[in-house]
């Protein structure tokens, strides 16, 4: 089967960007937006479905198995992992463009380093041991699953770079380290959680389905809000 794979390019964040379209062969159902990202650069001498020479696609990886969130872009008009996004889901074309919400660097390469930024204004380390009691450690572990693509903050209605509210791309973190430290020592960071998670999120749910993790965006809500708002064990 054969699919075009419509790519938004953009050579830097000054230049104009435009839609190039490529053929891909594709070799078996399990092909994914990054197999055919991949191999279209393979090929020695790129050409665009017109015939045009042109350059290898600019696209980040690393894991290729949904472990890193590097290669997070809109597949399709929705924030996805390419190497969670098979083509067989998409029809002949399939429109592959760069995350919106982050300053574009090349193609589909967008610089999210606003996530580690927020990460690190919440002040979101342990100082000392963790103290996780047993009936956190579930609740640690689904938390810690979030792998920082920032899928969730694309569709994000109150989230964008260098506001005030951080949004859900912050919260697995969260979770995590108020789970692990006592109650006692929660205050600072409840402080920062009230500030840029709490005050901010509408509650909305627009990020619920999205997060390629599988993070329960509903229970980590609430456990954090529990935890650091209403100063609960
Ligand atoms: S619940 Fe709504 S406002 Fe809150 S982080 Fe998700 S999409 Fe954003
Ligand atoms: S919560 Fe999910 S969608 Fe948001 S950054 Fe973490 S892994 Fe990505
Ligand atoms: S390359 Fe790591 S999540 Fe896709």
């Amino acid at each position: 089967m054969i699919k075009k794979i419509m790519v938004l390019r953009q050579k830097d964040k000054d230049s104009e960007a435009y839609y190039q379209t490529f053929l891909y062969e594709m070799k078996g159902d399990a092909d994914t937006v990054a197999t055919a990202l991949r191999r279209i650069n393979m090929q020695d001498d790129l050409r665009d479905i017109d015939g045009n020479p042109t350059e290898p696609i600019k696209w980040e990886c690393s894991c290729l198995q949904k472990k890193c969130g590097a290669c997070a872009m809109r597949i399709g008009g929705r924030p996805r992992l390419a190497c969670d996004a098979k083509l067989i889901e998409f029809g002949d074309v399939v429109k592959v463009e760069p995350l919106k919400k982050f300053p574009i660097v090349h193609d589909l390469v967008v610089n999210r380093e606003i996530l580690y930024e927020n990460l690190k204004t919440l002040k979101l380390w342990l100082e000392k041991d963790s103290n996780l009691p047993e009936k956190k450690i579930a609740l640690a572990f689904k938390a810690s699953k979030c792998i920082q693509c920032g899928c969730c903050l694309e569709v994000c209605p109150n989230f964008y770079p260098k506001g005030t509210f951080f949004g859900m791309a912050a919260i697995g973190i969260t979770t995590r380290l108020l789970s692990e430290i006592s109650p006692k020592e929660r205050a600072e960071i409840a402080k920062l959680f009230d500030e840029h998670i709490y005050a901010g999120c509408g509650k909305s749910l627009a990020c619920r389905k999205i997060c390629p993790a599988g993070l329960d965006i509903d229970e980590l809500l609430v456990n954090s809000i529990s935890m650091a708002i209403w100063k609960m064990k």
